[in-house]
């Protein structure tokens, strides 16, 4: 069967190549003439862009304006479409260049189902240009149309956008028709992305809820116009102006508006011919509204951005789309308040749709008043620290949701008295776990819920979608309602997704455990190869002093979690006294092996730094607060074949201890001298910072090639306060250049095994964020997310 299906679609894919190779090509379509779906018209001189009939789905085409050279994984990158959402037959189908001066594209040769409107009777022609402008325009060189003019979801450098045009987000990553986000002018002069979904409607960006002034807009210029230039700087009449982070001249951008409602410039990097991501409007997708539609919670994913979850008790309405939402899977009756109760979840909002505002109220009115609309469907219940008392806000719908640590109110959720007892009793058939379908993917079958089945699904579920919200959902579990052990098992059981090995078998692959390739970090680490041929990384750790099902119950957090830029773990070991684990193996082994050869160019380094940061924001981000990484340092960053940087050994110290709580064992085991940070000495509470403390170190070390513990052991150590030597010597020098970086100052700082060969203005901001991270008060450093957010977002009044 499934051969039978690879060799389907292999031919298919070998047929659309065909199709795209062995196309007719010309450069210009004159009156009279027309396209075929097999033609193609390539932009000159340079052929930069190829226009013709793009292949949206079986024998369905668009007419498109795609990036000739295959980017993105072997992907074309459409610009433009004409007929996003009436695809057309790919017989007969012709764009026809009219003699009464108009652009037709006909489907199947009969319907007309997109026209340029034009009229003219003097000759013209139809011309791809190398910016990727389709343009109509007659023997005198007048444009009569463009497709500049009306953009479809893609800005391209050069290419404005006016009153009269708007940005249009695709359905999905695979779906081109048009999708729920617009940017555009609104009649406040403001340049907004507006979400229009099937259940409700809203500006999301700029933030809806503060003034123009406050967003940095001007709404007082109606010239709406904002332009993306081809050194990267974005810029709209309403002042809204950004430069992206690698701006300057000779890289091919464009600004898309993505189909989950992030409006993001993109550069092309052209020595792995795919997109990177260089400016985007919202670093939290979550805070996109709409994103999940009604009755569910967005939890932030950072690399694939976003997960939706049904809200407890509510279960998904449309498999293959979020944007529906999910709809009670209970009924309440709305007569009876005495059958209703109430479900807190913590660190929840959902944004808007309020029946009212209730100041100074108590937890009991605020409930009682719920329940007496039979619309309420929850409430917000937010301390006011100005006023010292509590608000209380009823909800008549409950769109927006989202789960952020960052959000400290609770949210109530009316349900159904029995529903709430029995989140009490048995709350793993309760969690409500679909198997979440992102709207980009196909549908999935599932198979059916059974004693063990639904278990069985769930775990598939977990790797196939690489999911967050299981965890989350525990999390919550765990963190309100720290109960009986049985359920703690369940949790151990489910949340496990990953493979368990035997010892014998980890053996085997490590041949006896003879290559080692690193140590530290609670234990020594193999180089091994399994049975599907994988080359893994395999930790034996020292310190087995716990349970087998408490050890799995710390280890299927750290197995969940799912980052580009933390390193994966496929498994474990537990038999007898050994504690194992297997993670991916790294091509270039850690930082710290090779920041002092030259192999490191400021450009991997700066992608380091970066990444470590994406990885680390991730592992801080959302419920996960309480994965401390706690002992970030070169030996913990790990280098694959591109020199991206993966996070290794997070979370370990759960593993290692138990007592993670304990701060005298917890600091004894944590933390390696030169990265410390200074609470771990004066014996403060242990937060998140921590590891701010300690990428600061990195990165500093990473700009300046030395090393916080020259001289000294790279041994971990419990006392002795860090003598932070490195961050003094780097802010004598900055001091040197009068506080403000200078080009000789920061040449002094960088690494001379770079070569002068660097970015001025992303080392200063490294700099400066660097020191920011490595402030002795905890609260004068940023969180790992807003590090990301100034190395993401670089402000253009920086330069
Ligand atoms: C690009 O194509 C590959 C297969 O060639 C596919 O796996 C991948 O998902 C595509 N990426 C995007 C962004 O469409
Ligand atoms: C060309 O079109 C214009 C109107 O667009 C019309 O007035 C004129 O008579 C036409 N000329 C010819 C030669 O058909
Ligand atoms: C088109 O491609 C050529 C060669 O790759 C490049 O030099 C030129 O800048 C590109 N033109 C545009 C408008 O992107
Ligand atoms: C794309 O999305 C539209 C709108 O939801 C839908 O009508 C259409 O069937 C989808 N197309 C494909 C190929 O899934
Ligand atoms: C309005 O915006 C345009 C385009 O950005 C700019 O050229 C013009 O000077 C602005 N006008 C005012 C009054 O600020
Ligand atoms: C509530 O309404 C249902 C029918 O809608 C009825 O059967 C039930 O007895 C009512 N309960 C109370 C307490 O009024
Ligand atoms: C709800 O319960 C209270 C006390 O438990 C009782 O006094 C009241 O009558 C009940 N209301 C209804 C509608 O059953
Ligand atoms: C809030 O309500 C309580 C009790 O109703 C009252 O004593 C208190 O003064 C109120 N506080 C404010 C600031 O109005
Ligand atoms: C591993 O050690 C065992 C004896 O302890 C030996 O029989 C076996 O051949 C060794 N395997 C390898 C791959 O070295």
């Amino acid at each position: 069967m499934g051969l039978f299906f690879n060799a389907i679609l292999i031919s298919v894919l070998a047929l659309s190549l065909a199709f795209v190779s062995s196309s007719k090509s010309t450069d210009i379509l004159t009156t009279g003439s027309s396209l075929s779906s097999k033609d193609v018209l390539i932009s000159k001189p340079h052929g930069n862009f190829t226009a013709g009939f793009f292949s949206v789905g079986e024998n369905a085409y668009c007419f498109s304006i795609w990036f000739t050279e295959l980017y993105d994984h072997g992907n074309y990158t459409i610009v433009w479409m004409a007929n996003r959402d009436r695809p057309v037959n790919g017989k007969n189908s012709r764009l026809s260049l009219l003699k009464s001066g108009s652009l037709v594209l006909t489907d199947a040769g009969q319907f007309t189902v997109w026209t340029s409107s034009t009229q003219s009777n003097s000759s013209l022609q139809l011309q791809l240009h190398d910016n990727g402008n389709l343009v109509l325009s007659n023997i005198e060189g007048g444009n009569l149309w463009q497709s500049f003019n009306s953009p479809t979801n893609t800005l391209l450098p050069g290419q404005s956008l006016t009153q009269n045009s708007v940005l249009i987000s695709s359905r999905s990553l695979t779906n081109y028709s048009s999708g729920f986000y617009k940017l555009y002018f609104g009649d406040d002069n403001v340049l907004s992305l507006l979400y229009q979904g099937p259940q409700t409607a809203g500006i999301s960006w700029p933030d809806p809820w503060k003034h123009s002034w406050e967003n940095g807009r001007y709404p007082y210029n109606n010239s709406k116009v904002a332009t993306l230039d081809s050194w990267g700087r974005f810029q709209s009449s309403d002042q809204f102006d950004i430069i992206t982070v690698d701006y300057g001249p000779g890289i091919q951008r464009r600004l898309t508006v993505d189909f989950d409602g992030n409006v993001r410039v993109y550069s092309l990097d052209m020595a792995s011919r795919n997109w990177k991501v260089t400016w985007q409007s919202t670093l939290q997708p979550c805070t996109v509204h709409g994103i999940c539609g009604e009755n569910s919670l967005c939890t932030y994913a950072h690399e694939t951005g976003r997960k939706c979850t049904c809200a407890p008790g509510y279960k998904i309405k449309s498999q293959k789309d979020w944007a529906y939402g999910c709809e009670p899977d209970f009924q309440l009756p709305y007569n009876d308040s005495n059958a209703s109760g109430f479900l807190l979840l913590q660190n929840v909002e959902f944004y808007g749709y309020d029946i009212g505002f209730f100041s100074n109220s108590t937890l009991d009115n605020c409930q009682n008043l719920c329940l007496n609309y039979c619309s309420c469907k929850g409430f917000q219940f937010k301390f006011d620290k100005d006023k010292g008392y509590y608000n209380c806000y009823p909800k008549a719908s409950l769109f927006n949701g989202y789960r952020s640590s960052g959000f400290d109110f609770p949210i109530y959720l009316r349900l159904p008295q029995s529903i709430i007892t029995s989140f009490d009793q048995k709350p793993l058939q309760q969690t409500n776990i679909k198997c979440t379908v992102d709207a980009a993917s196909l549908g999935r079958a599932y198979q059916k819920k059974g004693q063990h089945g639904w278990v069985k699904s769930s775990l598939r579920c977990t790797l196939a979608v690489g999911t967050f919200e299981i965890l989350c959902f525990f999390t919550y579990l765990f963190k309100t309602r720290r109960g009986s052990s049985a359920r703690i098992q369940g949790y151990t059981q489910v949340a496990t997704g990953f493979r368990k090995f035997t010892f014998a078998e980890l053996k085997k692959a490590s041949r006896n455990f003879s290559a080692e390739i690193g140590r530290g970090g609670g234990g020594i680490v193999y180089k091994g190869v399994l049975t599907d041929n994988r080359v893994a990384a395999i930790k034996c750790l020292n310190e087995a002093n716990q349970g087998e099902a408490e050890f799995l119950a710390e280890l299927s957090t750290i197995g969940k979690l799912n980052h580009m830029n933390l390193i994966k773990i496929w498994g474990y070991c537990v038999e007898g006294k050994h504690r194992l684990l297997v993670y991916e193996y790294m091509e270039h082994g850690s930082l710290a092996k090779n920041l002092h050869s030259n192999r490191l160019d400021w450009k991997k380094r700066y992608d380091i730094a970066l990444g470590t940061a994406k990885g680390l924001a991730y592992l801080h981000e959302e419920c996960l607060e309480w994965v401390l990484h706690c002992d970030v340092k070169p030996q913990n960053i790990l280098l694959d074949s591109n020199y991206q940087p993966k996070v290794a050994d997070f979370g370990l110290s759960k593993l290692l201890n138990r007592g993670g709580t304990d701060k005298s064992t917890f600091s004894r085991i944590r933390g390696t001298r030169g990265y410390m940070a200074p609470e771990w000495v004066f014996n403060l509470p242990i937060t998140s910072k921590v590891d701010v403390y300690s990428y600061g170190i990195v990165v500093l070390e990473l700009l300046t090639g030395r090393s916080p513990v020259e001289g000294h052991s790279m041994e971990e150590s419990t006392s002795a306060m860090e003598p932070r030597r490195l961050v003094t010597w780097v802010k004598e020098k900055m001091h040197e250049a009068n506080g403000r970086a200078s080009p000789i100052a920061i040449a002094k700082i960088v690494d001379p095994v770079i070569n002068a060969e660097f970015d001025m203005a992303r080392v200063e901001i490294l700099v400066q964020v660097a020191l920011q991270c490595v402030e002795e008060d905890k609260d004068a450093r940023p969180t790992m997310s807003q590090v990301l957010d100034t190395l993401l977002h670089q402000e253009s009044d920086e330069y």
